[in-house]
């Protein structure tokens, strides 16, 4: 087993007396990928933001594998480090694309200003990337010019895709990114994650809904319920032999559909 990327600890958050996420903790190594499922409002997406850093836990830590091999508490980090480390090194693809994209801006500017991000300043090289990367999300090269708003939804989770890879990033966190979307194109879009996600050695964390979805992407699942984490396994054992009451309801609830 390699060394943990993303070491989480007890994270805990209240809003008032409700407990959106309460003492969660894992590993996760580095190309592995995690789903996240659990009912709307399980706290979900709360701990997906905690893990970002977007939102400041009440308790708990955040420690990620910098480059140098070091094992670095993410609450430690200025404003400037965190930022630009999730500049470079992380994803964050969002349930609403609106969140994720710059919708008056061009696709090849939503991809290229994350490479201008890094310090690339020109502007062939830019168009070159943003090109590829189009390419690779399966978005026409002729459609580069058009801003988000003229895409379909299913396009716009692409380009979100591609404006968050085309960085190498090591980490990509994924919150519901094929829901809306109807059967086939959710059907390409995972066919597209699971090959991307392999062919570059990414870690993921994605959340979901869909056991389904689960099922094809994650090496393993973390069950979600009312904050806590309920079970946590191989996805394999937790979807065939679950051992929750919990799990086997939303098994069960799934077969049943
Ligand atoms: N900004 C906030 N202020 C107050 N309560 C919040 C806030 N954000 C989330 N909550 C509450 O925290 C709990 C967890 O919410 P969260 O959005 O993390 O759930 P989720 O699992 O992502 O749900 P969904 O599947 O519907 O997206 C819910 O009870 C929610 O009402
Ligand atoms: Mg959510």
């Amino acid at each position: 087993m390699s060394e943990p990327l993303l070491q989480v600890r007890g994270l805990t958050k209240r809003y008032g007396d409700r407990l959106a996420c309460a003492d969660v903790s894992f590993d996760l190594v580095p190309g592995e990928v995690l789903a996240i499922v659990g009912e709307s409002g399980s706290g979900k997406s709360t701990l997906l933001s905690l893990i970002a850093t977007e939102l400041a836990p009440d308790s708990g830590t955040v420690a990620y594998r910098m480059r140098d091999g070091t094992l670095r508490d993410l609450g430690t980090l200025s404003e400037a480090g965190r930022r630009a480390l999730m500049r470079t090194e992380w994803g964050f693809v969002r349930q609403d694309a609106a969140q994720g994209l710059r919708m008056a801006v061009s696709a090849g500017g939503n991809v290229g200003e994350r490479l201008m991000g890094l310090g690339e300043r020109h502007y062939g090289r830019i168009r070159a990337q943003a090109l590829d990367w189009l390419g690779r999300v399966e978005i026409a090269a002729d459609r580069i010019d058009d801003p988000p708003t003229r895409f379909s939804g299913g396009m716009r989770q692409r380009l979100q895709i591609a404006r968050n890879l085309v960085t190498g990033p090591r980490l990509v966190l994924m919150d519901e990114p094929t829901s809306g979307l109807d059967v086939s194109v959710q059907a390409r879009l995972l066919d597209l994650i699971r090959r991307l996600s392999a062919e570059l050695g990414l870690a993921v964390i994605i959340v979901t809904h869909d056991l389904a979805v689960a099922r094809l992407l994650s090496h393993r699942i973390m069950v979600m319920r009312a904050g806590r984490v309920i079970e946590a396994g191989l996805t394999d054992r937790v979807l065939d032999d679950p051992e929750h009451a919990y799990t086997q309801l939303l098994v069960a609830s799934v077969l049943a559909a």
